[in-house]
């Protein structure tokens, strides 16, 4: 018989993974090489059909239930939202086998105190992508970055960098329920949160 490996408090206790997830969530925002740094982000696309896309996460706030996206104003994920907020973020990390799905509304903030702090906060290299000079998505006659030339390569001077700040855009997303799945050879556990107006409420589930 394989000796039985300690198994986490989270195994069999609903406080404990919730816990956990805010825990793995927080630490994703600073720690740049978290499993959780690069969930992938589905919306509904015009046509019904889902689109899904890595994206960084860049901060989550616990008290707001909200996490903040960065992305480039003019790409297909923003008329998306638009058309409808219904969005999911999915996570992992492969050396604990723990998948968390956050599912809630999006709000697009481009022009306001939101977004503004995302862009004063955010390093010079991630601005420069906001001066792509085409739309993402956009047909190109061969293969380039779509950068300007005077940007290629190099970092921009902050007053160079200013001229991007119209094409960026912050995305909230507000977070309504959490499902999660810990992998386990001694059985696996599957967990749901739904916020009910002032609390979350957990319960498991048949993974
Ligand atoms: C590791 C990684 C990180 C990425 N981070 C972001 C990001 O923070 N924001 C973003 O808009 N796109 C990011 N992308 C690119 C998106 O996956 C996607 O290609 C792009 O946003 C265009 O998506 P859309 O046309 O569906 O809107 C990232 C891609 C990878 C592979």
């Amino acid at each position: 018989m394989p000796e039985q490996t300690e198994m986490p408090a989270h195994y069999g206790d609903l406080n404990s993974v919730q816990t956990t997830w805010r825990e793995m969530l927080q630490s994703a925002v600073s720690e740049r090489t978290h499993p959780f740094k690069k969930p992938v982000l589905t919306t509904i696309g015009l046509n019904g059909a889902p689109k899904a896309r890595i994206i960084i996460l860049r901060d989550v706030d616990f008290e707001a239930r909200s996490i903040r996206l960065h992305t480039d104003a003019r790409s297909a994920k923003i008329s998306e939202i638009g058309r409808n907020p219904n969005v999911m973020l999915a996570f992992y990390d492969s050396t604990h086998e723990i998948q968390i799905q956050m599912s809630g509304v999006a709000i697009v903030h481009k022009h306001d105190a939101y977004a503004d702090a995302a862009w004063r906060g955010a390093p010079p290299p991630s601005r420069r992508a906001y001066l792509a000079e085409r739309e993402p998505g956009m047909p190109l006659s061969g293969p380039a970055s779509g950068l300007p030339a005077d940007v290629e390569g190099k970092i921009p001077s902050e007053e160079r960098l200013e001229t991007g700040r119209s094409n960026f855009a912050a995305v909230q997303m507000v977070f309504e329920q959490v499902d999660w799945l810990f992998l386990s050879p001694s059985g696996n556990r599957r967990a749901r949160f739904e916020w009910r107006a002032d609390r979350w409420a957990g319960t498991w589930l048949a993974p």
